[in-house]
């Protein structure tokens, strides 16, 4: 394996943002800087041996300290919306930033995705690990308690991206982490709907006009939101989605909550998470104003986002698997991305 630690830029009042280049022996090239979070790049073969990119981002730092739609980021504290930015705790009312229509979203627009991690590497034969580390003050984001937040990301030598997050606070307070990449498996030569999708999923969440859970679970069967077949019954995306899916219980964690397909280059990705939810975006905001990669101008629905993450809403829903972190306790979850190549599967 082969890592490179390079500067990515500097910040407005002079802070260095890494970047860290990490390259398995079969050509797995994943780029992360430590502003934010963010994976920047992945390339990957394809079945006959082409590196390309897989994801939406930047070549240089400067793009990503202007507004752009959290590419690659870590999303925090609260991934996906709360509702009108409020919330209770014991009795406490909290107000977030609104930044979504009437809601808030990924944190707020100086969330997770903003900030400077501390980062501590580890390079072992088969792996190398990115250990991200932010301590976010006491209502930062108007979020309740001082939260230590750990996201290491893990490149191994088989081609597996493994994610796993950690926080702890020392007030009661709402945490919901995920990764915000966006993938194109045919390198951006084809959009979202030429590529098949696995979710394991019987239910998703039904959602008001914005993008609030309502609270009742709709079933997938007979809709365009099954996508419950795998192997050769693997079925195209459909139509657009920004939709939460909420992931069979009964699955075993060695079974993929998801699986991204594109059959022309045979690059796929299978996602293990621990999560109870997957929100899929079909990035159908994007609009063709963002430059990035390779001059591609990324347009609607030319990139698909596969979010791990508890429900959008949980602190206002007590149904919901919940997001509260108390004093004491340890936050923790992880995703596997495990990447392949499959051929003549045309
Ligand atoms: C999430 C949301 C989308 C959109 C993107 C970022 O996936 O669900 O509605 O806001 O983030 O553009």
């Amino acid at each position: 394996m082969i890592l490179k630690n390079t500067l990515f830029g500097n910040l407005p009042g002079g802070r260095q943002a890494r970047l860290f280049t990490v390259e398995t022996s079969s050509g797995l090239t994943i780029c992360i800087t430590n502003y934010g979070g963010i994976i920047t790049s992945i390339k990957m073969p394809d079945q006959f041996g082409n590196s390309e990119e897989i994801t939406a981002g930047f070549p240089n730092l400067e793009d990503y300290l202007n507004d752009h739609p959290y590419f690659g980021v870590i999303a925090g504290r609260f991934a996906n919306r709360i509702a009108k930015g409020k919330f209770e705790i014991n009795g406490k009312k909290y107000s977030l930033p609104i930044n979504n229509g009437p809601n808030h979203l990924h944190g707020g627009s100086q969330g997770f995705h903003t900030r400077l991690w501390n980062y501590e590497i580890t390079e072992k034969p088969d792996h190398v690990s990115i250990r991200l580390t932010y301590s976010s003050p006491h209502l930062e984001m108007g979020y309740p308690g001082n939260l230590k937040a750990v996201v290491e990301y893990t490149v191994l030598e088989n081609n597996v991206l493994q994610i796993s997050s950690e926080a702890e606070t020392d007030l009661p307070t709402h945490v919901n982490l995920t990764n915000h990449a966006y993938f194109n498996l045919s390198g951006f030569k084809d959009d979202v709907f030429a590529h098949k999708l696995f979710v394991n999923a019987d239910h998703y969440l039904e959602l008001d006009e914005t993008q609030i859970p309502t609270g009742k679970n709709l079933v997938c069967e007979g809709t365009a939101f099954d996508y419950r077949a795998s192997n050769e019954k693997m079925s195209l995306i459909r139509e657009p989605m920004d939709h939460c899916f909420v992931l069979n219980k009964n699955r075993s964690l060695q079974q993929p909550a998801a699986i991204l397909f594109h059959p022309q280059s045979g690059r796929q990705i299978k996602l293990f998470c621990t999560q109870p939810g997957i929100q899929v975006y079909t990035g159908n905001f994007l609009d063709g104003s963002l430059t990035g990669h390779n001059g591609i101008s990324y347009g609607q629905h030319q990139a698909i986002c596969l979010e791990t993450q508890h429900f959008p809403d949980t602190p206002n829903r007590p149904s919901f698997p919940s997001t509260l972190l108390n004093p004491g306790e340890i936050y923790r979850h992880s995703s596997k991305f495990v990447f392949e190549t499959l051929k003549g599967k045309i």
